[in-house]
């Protein structure tokens, strides 16, 4: 069994499959937030300039949903391993509540909004949020990286320094399946490190990793310790 203090540099590379178990929907499978909702008409630049407060309504609701969230085991054991990166796909802040910090979070923040106009991003905690527009009166939009979005630069060059450094990385719940996300295990391994994937279910990186441990985040990651 691949044990975490056998490492030193560790990231932690986190998808929807960790908050699974803190009752936040993944999106794609069974039960899966892009079963249920047209990300074209949801989640992209396109949607939000054609009805921005449709937009909003879908992601204030995911606001009151995931405040009542709690974060998981998961989330806290990664939060205990001294010096680790964590580089996450989810835009939740469960990793952040459990204690995490300088998480590197490659597809922004629920709790973030951003004015195209000012160029301005806030932090916002309110859900629902209370003024869905900016003080110069331009709508407010989630800072999330929607579809067709690029990923901030910083964040991603401050993801493939970590990587580039790591001797283990732990992949935790992703189908694996959006980029430039996705480069980063193959990443890690061209790097020398070892690379482990925890997932129920097989991914399409899944013949890329060292090992694949098959079970759930919190269950695999207890065992690590
Ligand atoms: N523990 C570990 N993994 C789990 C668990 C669990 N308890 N439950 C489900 N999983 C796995 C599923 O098997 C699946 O492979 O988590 C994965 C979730 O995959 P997706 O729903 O595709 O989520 P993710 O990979 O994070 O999506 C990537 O896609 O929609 C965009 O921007 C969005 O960040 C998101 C990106």
């Amino acid at each position: 069994m691949i044990r975490l203090n056998d490492f030193r540099r560790i990231v932690f590379f986190t998808g929807a499959g960790l908050s699974a178990e803190s009752g936040v929907p993944t999106y794609r499978g069974k039960g899966g937030l892009w079963e249920e909702y047209d990300y074209r008409e949801y989640a992209c630049q396109r949607a939000f300039d054609r009805d921005p407060g449709k937009v909003w309504d879908f992601h204030d609701e995911r606001r009151r949903f995931i405040a009542a969230r709690e974060p998981n085991d998961g989330h806290r054991i990664i939060a205990s391993v001294p010096g680790a990166t964590v580089i996450t796909q989810n835009i939740d802040g469960l990793h952040q509540r459990a204690g995490s910090a300088g998480v590197l979070e490659l597809h922004g923040s629920l709790w973030r909004v951003r004015c195209a106009r000012c160029g301005t991003v806030t932090e916002n905690p309110e859900a629902p949020i209370r003024s869905r527009r900016c003080a110069c009166g331009t709508w407010l939009r989630p800072d999330i990286v929607w579809f067709e979005d690029m990923l901030d630069v910083e964040t991603m060059r401050a993801a493939g320094d970590a990587i580039a450094r790591c001797d283990l990385l732990v992949s935790v719940g992703t189908s694996g399946v959006v980029y430039p996300a996705a480069d980063l295990p193959r990443l890690a391994l061209a790097r020398g490190a070892v690379a482990v994937e925890i997932n129920p279910e097989e991914t399409s990186l899944s013949p890329l990793y060292t090992h694949c441990l098959r079970g759930s985040a919190s269950e695999m990651l207890a065992r690590m310790l």
